[in-house]
């Protein structure tokens, strides 16, 4: 079975290369296995949350899909669109909020976060805090339950979103599934490497840290500038270094062969300048980076050519939420009036209440099974068998040959239920499962 993966990126700011190594690039790389459905998406619902500056979402959003496509994404495979493009995840979303619980979300760590810094300021709990970030969890969960997303890859912090779209898909697939499962409860793919690209400082490279590599920004010179500025230690030219531990060392590591990186090190031992190892890594990054830029420039000078793939990716993204999303309305019961509606939703539901065979173990250690009537009281109670598999290949054979099997089952039947109630319970599970 093909595995589906899904990640989006909140557009509120321009990327960095922390960005690229930890997300875009393994994607991508992702996106080209075989057996594996990709959908990335610019999380602009996400960014509003985030950011109140029109000019600034709309530049970011259309910098990221120029971003995407730069680094070779190959937009017939991939589903990639914009979130805000697909009002099936709004809608979703006010489904899911309906069944999630408030104390699961008072222990999402962003929104746990914001209130503990609150606290610590003497503020009031929940200042400045917006119902967005409060709910963000359940638009997340919505954008992969949407697309029955398998694997969610994401960095470290994002691990308990994912588990709490776990909890929701499990809650609503309870609550309104009738033993079918509607959403698929997704894994968190954390690779090694994702988010852990150090900053200038060493610490992890975020813009909130102020310590990150432009990915495009500022072009060339730009990123030669920023690598100047990376923090090292005070080994002068000719003194051997320890190239463990350096920020430097492992940016790149990020862009280099197995052997690269073992001549780096030996040069680092053997006394090269921090000066003269920067420029070898500006050469290295430059190298893989550069054509990107260029291409990145030609798509931010197009933009109407960007907007067309959106809106395709948009559209095959609808096709898979649209149908989904009419299911669930269904399921939750908001369904159309019209006649012809409703009398296919009772012939569903009929359908939805069979008569039901159970297995089951008792105190004596021994296996049962019994045949249920559609309301529930007792058909038919075994005896005692030795094994589950028993019981489980009695009631196969019940249901494979119906009242034909009837004689030989070790089976007795309820107080005032004839041999006709049976057969036309049996009878009825035959058709439903040949039908
Ligand atoms: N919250 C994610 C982040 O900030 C972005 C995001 C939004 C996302 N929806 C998603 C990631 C769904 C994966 C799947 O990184």
């Amino acid at each position: 079975m093909t595995q589906r993966v899904l990640t989006g990126i909140t557009t509120t700011g321009t990327l960095h290369l922390g960005n690229y190594v930890g997300a875009i690039r393994p994607a991508i790389a992702a996106s080209l296995e075989a057996g594996v459905e990709s959908f990335f998406f610019m999380a602009d619902y996400h960014a509003l949350i985030k950011c109140d500056d029109p000019a600034r979402i709309a530049r970011s959003r259309l910098e990221i899909a120029a971003t995407w496509l730069a680094a070779g994404l190959d937009t017939d495979r991939v589903t990639f669109y914009r979130q805000s493009d697909i009002p099936e995840i709004p809608e979703l979303t006010w489904l899911l909020t309906c069944v999630t619980s408030k104390g699961q979300m008072n222990r999402a760590h962003a929104y746990k976060g914001a209130v503990d810094a609150n606290v610590a300021a003497n503020e009031d709990a929940d200042a400045g805090i917006t119902m967005g970030l409060f709910s963000y969890p359940i638009l997340m969960a919505a954008d992969i339950l949407m697309f029955n997303a398998h694997r969610v890859p994401v960095g470290r912090d994002q691990v308990q979103h994912i588990e709490m779209a776990r909890d929701v898909a499990q809650r609503f697939n309870h609550l309104f599934g009738q033993g079918h499962d509607f959403f698929v409860l997704p894994e968190a793919a954390v690779e090694a490497d994702m988010a852990l690209l150090p900053g200038l400082d060493g610490r992890k490279m975020s813009k909130s840290y102020d310590n990150a590599i432009p990915l495009f920004e500022g072009g060339s010179a730009g990123l030669q500038e920023a690598i100047a500025r990376i923090v090292t230690d005070s080994k002068l030219p000719g003194e051997p270094k320890d190239p463990e531990g350096q920020a430097l060392v492992t940016i790149y590591d990020a862009f280099a062969s197995p052997a690269q990186r073992q001549d780096f090190r030996a040069a680092l031992r053997a006394g090269l300048a921090w000066g003269e190892a920067k420029k070898q890594l500006f050469e290295l990054v430059e190298a893989q980076i550069g054509p990107l830029r260029a291409r990145y420039a030609e798509l931010m000078a197009h933009p109407d050519h960007i907007e067309a793939i959106l809106q395709t990716g948009a559209a095959k993204a609808r096709a898979l939420a649209a149908p989904l999303l009419a299911e669930l309305r269904q399921a939750v019961g908001l369904r159309s009036f019209s006649t012809a509606a409703v009398i296919a939703v009772q012939a569903k539901s009929a359908k939805a209440t069979l008569p039901l065979f159970k297995q089951y173990r008792e105190a004596d250690g021994r296996f049962y099974f019994k045949l249920n009537a559609a309301d529930g009281s007792l058909l038919l109670q075994s005896q005692g068998l030795d094994s589950g598999r028993d019981a489980g290949q009695w009631v196969a054979r019940l249901k494979r040959e119906g009242a034909a099997a009837l004689g030989e089952a070790p089976v007795q039947r309820a107080e005032g239920i004839t041999a006709a109630d049976v057969e036309a319970a049996l009878a009825e599970l035959k058709q439903a499962s040949e039908g």
